[in-house]
């Protein structure tokens, strides 16, 4: 039935009449009798596209200005040098933007430094280290671009598997192996690894690998410093932490990088062997950007990754990343509480982007989809559950623009969701838990003169 107050002209009331819009018969809501809201601003906690800030909404320009115009090169150059501050990059590297999203990056840095000898060594050139669904896509990536690549599995929850990739490395007194690959942030499970340790460990070993690190889900929540971590080539993108829309796909890389990544494709030209990569292909993209400094082919939207950059350096890098960090203290001080486990096995692992939680025994993917149903249906809250493993559980994200009183929010409705769904919880316990800690982390707001901070 509709509302007689709403406008006949209104495109609004053509939607209700012809039933485009509002419960559908066969979804979730049938028979819960669910009121209109169309002033819904859903807190998006899934890990992204992050709910992004307002102010890069407002400022940015839906477009790249162009991309062969008087000073472009000067102005992409320029956000690229911000960015390359941002994440640490060592003097003499290159911070490169691939159109796309996350995975240009991996597969320009995976079908890198391939050798001519490659295809008939004993010996692997890439070693994956692999601890949940995204590291085990950056291995498929690996795999599927025809490298020989050893690919080492933790269970989930788990961190790298440090002494195997040990092994490996140790036999390979030939250094047959060019690339060292493995995620800062396991998006999947919610466990952050520490990159410092292969650095370490092919440091002891004097082995010439690159470290490679996926930082898709890190950058721009959690350090990720590439010179303090000793990372040769870092993938990141523009949707997650730095708040954007998809479309650019970062990957810098260390001085060795570049030398190492040109090294590799001369000898394959000179062995008459082609690389097998068009548009991810790492150097050309080098050679266009120390050239022209323009892109070849279409940029991604660079003014709207230099307003998100200048957000997160007006908040300052570390503060940004405390406040994850806030935000994820709110959520585990309520799943724990609540009684619930996480699926980092370790306090060490506990992700400040993501929270991943496991459902309890014998409540499988029926009972964790009504929750995110529930959360989203009732209580505007978008949440995920965990990739890969349909029964394991949920994940509540700090990407982005998250606040700790949208965590609070989540974690509330994840919560009453989860009691509502019939799964065992204690939410007033997880309730009290989650606003102490909020009570803890919660900080005074400084608007920006002549902006509106909450971008009404
Ligand atoms: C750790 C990690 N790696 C890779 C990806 C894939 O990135 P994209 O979807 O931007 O290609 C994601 C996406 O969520 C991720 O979280």
């Amino acid at each position: 039935m509709t509302n007689e107050l709403i406008s006949p002209l209104s495109g609004l009331r053509r939607l209700i009449e012809t039933d485009q819009v509002g419960p559908n018969e066969n979804t979730f809501l049938d028979g819960k009798d669910p009121v209109w809201s169309p002033h819904n601003k859903i807190i998006n906690v899934t890990p992204g596209p992050a709910w992004g800030s307002e102010l890069v909404d407002q400022f940015s320009s839906t477009q790249t200005r162009g991309m062969r115009g008087p000073d472009v090169a000067r102005f992409f150059t320029t956000v690229r040098a911000e960015y390359a501050k941002m994440v640490g990059m060592q003097e003499g590297g290159r911070a490169l933007f691939f159109t796309g999203s996350g995975t240009t990056g991996t597969e320009a840095a995976a079908g890198s430094c391939r050798f001519p000898s490659e295809a008939d060594s004993d010996t692997p050139a890439v070693i994956t280290m692999e601890i949940g669904a995204f590291s085990t896509a950056m291995g498929n990536c690996v795999e599927n671009l025809g490298r020989n690549v050893v690919r080492l599995k933790s269970e989930l929850g788990e961190d790298l598997a440090y002494d195997k990739c040990r092994e490996v490395l140790e036999k390979d007194t030939e250094h047959k192996v060019q690339l060292v690959m493995a995620p800062l942030n396991e998006t999947g499970t919610g466990v952050t690894t520490d990159p410092k340790k292969i650095r370490a460990l092919l440091d002891e070993l004097k082995h010439p690998a690159l470290v490679v690190i996926d930082g898709i889900s890190a950058i721009g929540s959690m350090p990720a410093n590439m010179t303090e971590m000793g990372i040769d080539m870092l993938m990141g993108c523009s949707q997650k932490g730095i708040m954007g829309t998809p479309g650019i796909g970062m990957l810098s890389l260390s001085p060795k990088a570049v030398e190492k990544a040109y090294e590799a494709d001369k000898a394959l030209a000179d062995a008459g062997i082609k690389k097998g990569q068009h548009y991810l292909h790492l150097t050309k993209m080098i050679d266009a950007m120390d050239s022209m400094g323009l892109h070849i082919e279409t940029p991604g939207n660079y003014a709207q990754f230099a307003v998100a950059l200048d957000t997160l350096a007006i908040e300052g890098i570390d503060r940004v990343c405390e406040r994850h960090k806030d935000c994820s203290e709110v959520y585990r001080a309520a799943v724990l509480a609540a009684g619930f486990e996480l699926v980092a096995k370790e306090e060490h692992l506990r992700s400040n982007a993501v929270t991943a939680v496991k459902s309890p025994e014998g409540f499988g993917v029926k009972k964790i989809t009504e929750v995110l149903n529930i959360m989203f249906s009732k209580h505007g809250v978008e949440a995920a559950a965990i990739p890969g493993e349909p029964n394991l559980g949920w994940r509540l994200c700090a990407t982005g623009g998250i606040q700790p009183q949208h965590a609070m929010a989540a974690s509330i409705a994840f919560l009453m969701a989860c009691e509502e769904a019939g799964i065992p919880v204690d939410v007033e316990k997880g309730i009290a838990a989650a606003t102490k800690t909020y009570r803890e982390v919660v900080k005074y707001h400084r608007p920006l003169p002549g902006v509106d901070a909450y971008g009404r």
